[in-house]
């Protein structure tokens, strides 16, 4: 687990950032009082500070408190996040058809090439996905925006992997989404695919993406490097 996760916070939280971003949080800086907060939101002092707290701890704001209320910025990270909302609900209002998620590439525990390369996967993979695979997965990291953003895949056609089983273990199904990728300096790979468990954790940090080359070398890609993997319905 990274600490990406961690420092996630909730709707409540980010329903505040919403608020701070409204009244001018994105300029620069903006003085509130937690009351004058806890008015709009509906809520307590305290649970407006505690909500401001989480949104500090998570470096989606900075603070700076004074006799009278405090100066609220809103961070980058905190812009991103806002930006993630935003384009799910561009999403939602104008069906736009791809989720656009960005990470670095990372290494795993080379577990990738083994399961990649079992043959009850691999004839569905030629079958469904229409290629062989290279054997591995190329791993990557996600940013905290994506990894909220990742549950509104749950709106796109999944191709899915059926579990299958031997006579000493069974193995799972699984679940694939056709991707493009792109990196920071605009190469782009089309004919990749994020593959997961069927039953994975929707704020699960890291994403996993197959393709018939390795991507690593189509793409000249190294662990740290940025990309952004465009997942979509089914081709
Ligand atoms: O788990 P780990 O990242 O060590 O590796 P793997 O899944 O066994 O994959 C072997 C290597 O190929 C890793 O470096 C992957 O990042 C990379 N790979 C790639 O570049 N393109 C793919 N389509 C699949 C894996």
């Amino acid at each position: 687990m990274s600490v990406v996760t961690e420092s996630a916070i909730g709707h409540d939280e980010l329903a505040v950032l919403k608020l701070l971003a409204l009244e001018g949080g994105l300029e620069g800086d903006v003085k509130i009082s937690c009351s004058h907060l806890a008015d709009r939101l509906g809520a307590s002092n305290q649970t407006a500070s505690r909500r401001l707290q989480r949104l500090e701890s998570a470096s989606l704001l900075e603070r700076d408190t004074v006799s009278d209320g405090q100066w609220i910025s809103i961070t980058d990270a905190g812009e991103r996040t806002l930006h993630a909302e935003y384009e799910d609900y561009r999403r939602i209002f104008e069906q736009k058809s791809t989720i656009e998620l960005d990470g670095t590439v990372t290494s795993g525990m080379g577990e990738g090439r083994h399961y990649i390369s079992l043959s009850g996967y691999q004839r569905q993979f030629e079958d469904r996905l229409g290629y062989e695979p290279f054997p591995g997965t190329l791993n990557v990291d996600l940013r905290e925006d994506s990894i909220r953003r990742r549950s509104a895949m749950a709106s796109l056609e999944p191709i899915p992997i059926d579990g299958w089983e031997t006579d000493e273990r069974t193995y799972g199904p699984a679940v694939c989404y056709a991707a493009t990728i792109e990196t920071a300096d605009g190469d782009v790979y089309e004919d990749a695919h994020t593959i997961a468990p069927e039953r994975t954790h929707h704020d699960d940090d890291q994403l996993e993406v197959i393709a018939p080359e390795k991507l690593r070398e189509d793409l000249d890609l190294a662990d740290g490097d940025h990309v952004t993997v465009s997942v979509g319905d089914r081709k």
